[in-house]
């Protein structure tokens, strides 16, 4: 169905990447990399005019499509349209994504939907698209976008929590499925970057309750006036980091992206290792009693 590729464009040296969500952000950073690297890029973003300024050192690197994850079709379409292009798709980076801030109850039933449609079922809807291509080739690497907020829950973003939680459920089970078929899943977990994540990206829930105020509130609050615009993180250095993982031949399941990342969620992990710990005993006293074989 699609044009095969010669063997300059099979050589690891020169891989094909399909990124969404280029217009900012990790997406726009990693695009620059990976154009930078010599690399070929599918880069994709909602307005196709944000690609504008996109430029490669040579133009037969790049080939720029609109995508809006959440159409289905539309993402059907970008994939034939990279193979058309290129003949291949190496390195597929499920980036595009945003968050909504507001207490649980504060969030509508719409917002939340809104939520998972982009976060979850739009990564879906892409990697659905592109897994027919990555088994036929019998090789390639998927990179989900996860977060430091897919491992540790902060209150004010639940919703978003529990969308990067599910990215990183179906991921772990994805990465089993597809590795005897060759292909790498590697979950990317960073902290805080200076993107425009928490600036015109982030949805904030339309109902207000008070009584979350000293909560959830609190945590909008200090996230716009004092995270925005002096988070650590550098994304240019993150798509350095992941240039890195993708090029090693045993990538990680789960790529942590800064100290404040790795310290969280060591953190959490701890917590839960002692609670588990603390309440063994009850854990384990829930199974039938064991029935010896010779008395049946
Ligand atoms: N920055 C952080 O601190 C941080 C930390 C952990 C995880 N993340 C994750 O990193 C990913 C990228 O975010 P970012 O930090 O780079 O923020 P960003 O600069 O706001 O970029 C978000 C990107 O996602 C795109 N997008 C949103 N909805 C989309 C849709 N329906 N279809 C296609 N593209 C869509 C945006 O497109 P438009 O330009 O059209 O809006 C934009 O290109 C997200 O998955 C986010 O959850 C960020």
């Amino acid at each position: 169905m699609f044009q095969t590729h010669d063997k300059a464009i099979n050589s690891s040296s020169s891989r094909i990447w399909f990124i969404t969500g280029s217009s900012t952000g990790f997406g726009r950073a990693l695009a620059e990399a990976v154009l930078a690297h010599g690399d070929r890029l599918v880069a994709t973003a909602r307005h196709l005019e944000q690609l504008q300024s996109l430029s490669a050192p040579s133009p037969e690197q790049l080939l720029t499509l609109a995508l809006d994850v959440t159409n289905e079709a539309q993402c059907q379409e970008a994939v034939t349209q990279a193979m058309e292009r290129f003949g291949q798709i190496d390195v597929l980076v499920n980036n595009a994504g945003y968050g909504l801030f507001g207490a649980i109850e504060e969030t509508s039933a719409l917002e939340v939907r809104q939520q998972f449609e982009t976060n979850v079922f739009g990564l879906l809807n892409v990697t659905r698209a592109a897994l027919p291509i990555l088994r036929a080739q019998r090789r390639g690497h998927i990179l989900m976008m996860s977060s430091i907020g897919g491992f540790v829950s902060f209150m004010g973003m639940g919703m978003y929590n529990a969308s990067k939680r599910a990215v990183e459920g179906l991921s772990d089970a994805l990465a089993q499925e597809i590795a005897p078929l060759g292909i790498h899943l590697t979950i990317i977990e960073p902290g805080l970057f200076r993107t425009d994540f928490t600036g015109r990206s982030l949805k904030v829930a339309e109902r207000k309750i008070e009584d979350y105020a000293q909560t959830s509130g609190m945590v909008l609050d200090y996230t716009t006036k004092n995270i925005h615009g002096h988070e650590p993180g550098d994304p240019a250095l993150a798509a350095a980091a992941i240039l890195k993982v993708v090029e090693h031949p045993q990538p990680p399941l789960r790529l942590a992206l800064g100290a404040d990342a790795l310290e969280m969620m060591r953190k959490k992990l701890d917590e839960v290792s002692q609670e588990w710990k603390t309440w063994e005993a009850t854990s384990i006293a829930t199974a039938f009693p064991t029935t010896p074989k010779e008395s049946l």
